[in-house]
């Protein structure tokens, strides 16, 4: 019998969005029914950026995982957990970081990226693509057999990572002796649903619609939401591909898009129309997640349980993993020192 793994995580820096659910979490769903799935909070991750935060993640790691839940991905089929609780993850992010270049990380397009933005670059920031290599390898299976999987579901923008994530694999198995199982990348085949400003949606911008917001909330937004600057009549012809709107419908009603496409092009409708109708496929699509989160608001003991559970089992596996690493690494001393 062989495993197949899954592994993702997400940072908990706030409340999830649409972005995250077409992004990711959709995906989830349908992993969790197919593979032995393990989602991680990331909190160790969000101090990268969040170190003087650090109530904002605590807040934000039950908004997390309340998220999860009201979305549907289900305790019963897979593992939840959160970062910081398994220190093995610390303990292998350590030793990966020794043979890790630091030239590699700072060509990471990714980390390359958010640099420029940033005004001092910090160690824990410039690692965290080692830290995540850890995340993924942690899980994998030992002794690894073949036709064993390890399966990473993440959008375009984590691609660079997971590139780093193999290549730590390979090179650890090439100097200590073949311990990883090399992971691969499930991208997400959803293109990345732009924020209402059709900019990068972001957890912090304000242009995000939050899977808990309110039918009140979401009208507002969606009334200032961007559309094509040069459709100002309704019979203007329209850009949608210009449209933060028609993303959206792309999104949650595919097979409307068509008919939005051609109509909104031949300036058959107007802006205004176009988001109440949305307003209101947006709020039907909301409501069913927020009911399910009021329920688990509910159940503070079921939430301690999945949470407790999920980082028992992945500090199980996390052991299991390290025991085998460190004797690769000869960091186990089973040779110099007598075991009972
Ligand atoms: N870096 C990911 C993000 O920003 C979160 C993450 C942390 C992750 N560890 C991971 C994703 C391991 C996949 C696998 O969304």
């Amino acid at each position: 019998m062989t495993t197949k793994r899954i592994l993702s995580g997400i940072r908990t820096t706030g409340p999830l969005h649409l972005g995250h659910y077409f992004g990711a979490l959709k995906n989830w769903i349908e992993l969790q029914d197919k593979y032995e799935c393990y989602f991680l909070l990331a909190d160790v991750q969000a101090l990268t950026t969040h170190f003087n935060h650090v109530q904002e993640i605590e807040n934000s790691v039950k908004e997390v995982i309340l998220d999860l839940l009201a979305v549907g991905l289900d305790p019963q089929k897979a593992t939840f957990f959160i970062q910081s609780q398994v220190p093995e993850l610390t303990e292998l992010s350590m030793y990966f970081g020794m043979f890790t270049r630091l030239a590699e990380l700072q060509q990471n397009p990714t980390i390359k990226d958010e640099l420029k933005k940033q005004k001092d670059v910090y160690y824990g920031f410039i690692g965290y693509p080692i830290s995540q290599a850890a995340d993924i390898l942690l899980f994998t299976t030992i002794p690894p057999k073949s036709g064993d999987e390890l399966l990473v579901p993440v959008g375009e923008d984590q691609v660079p990572h997971l590139e780093s994530t193999r290549r730590i694999a390979k090179r650890f198995n090439k100097i200590y002796g073949k311990t990883f199982i090399i992971p691969s990348t499930l991208i997400s085949d959803f293109p990345r649903l732009p924020g209402l400003d059709m900019k990068k949606m972001g957890k912090s911008v304000g242009n995000a619609i939050f899977l808990k917001d309110s039918p009140e909330i979401v009208a507002e937004k969606i009334m200032m939401a961007f559309t094509d600057p040069q459709k100002i009549r309704i019979n203007d012809p329209g850009h949608p591909i210009k449209c933060a709107i028609f993303q959206y419908y792309k999104a949650l009603i595919p097979e409307l898009a068509d008919e939005i496409r051609i109509n909104c092009q031949k300036g058959k409708i107007g802006c205004v129309n176009d988001k109440k109708r949305l307003i209101k496929i947006i709020n039907d699509f909301l409501e069913p997640i927020k009911e399910r989160r009021k329920s688990y608001e509910k159940q503070p003991d079921f939430l301690r349980e999945i949470i407790e559970e999920g980082n028992k089992k992945a500090r199980k596996i996390g052991r299991k993993t390290m025991r085998a690493v460190r004797e690769a690494m000869h960091i186990d001393y089973k040779k110099l020192f007598l075991k009972k």
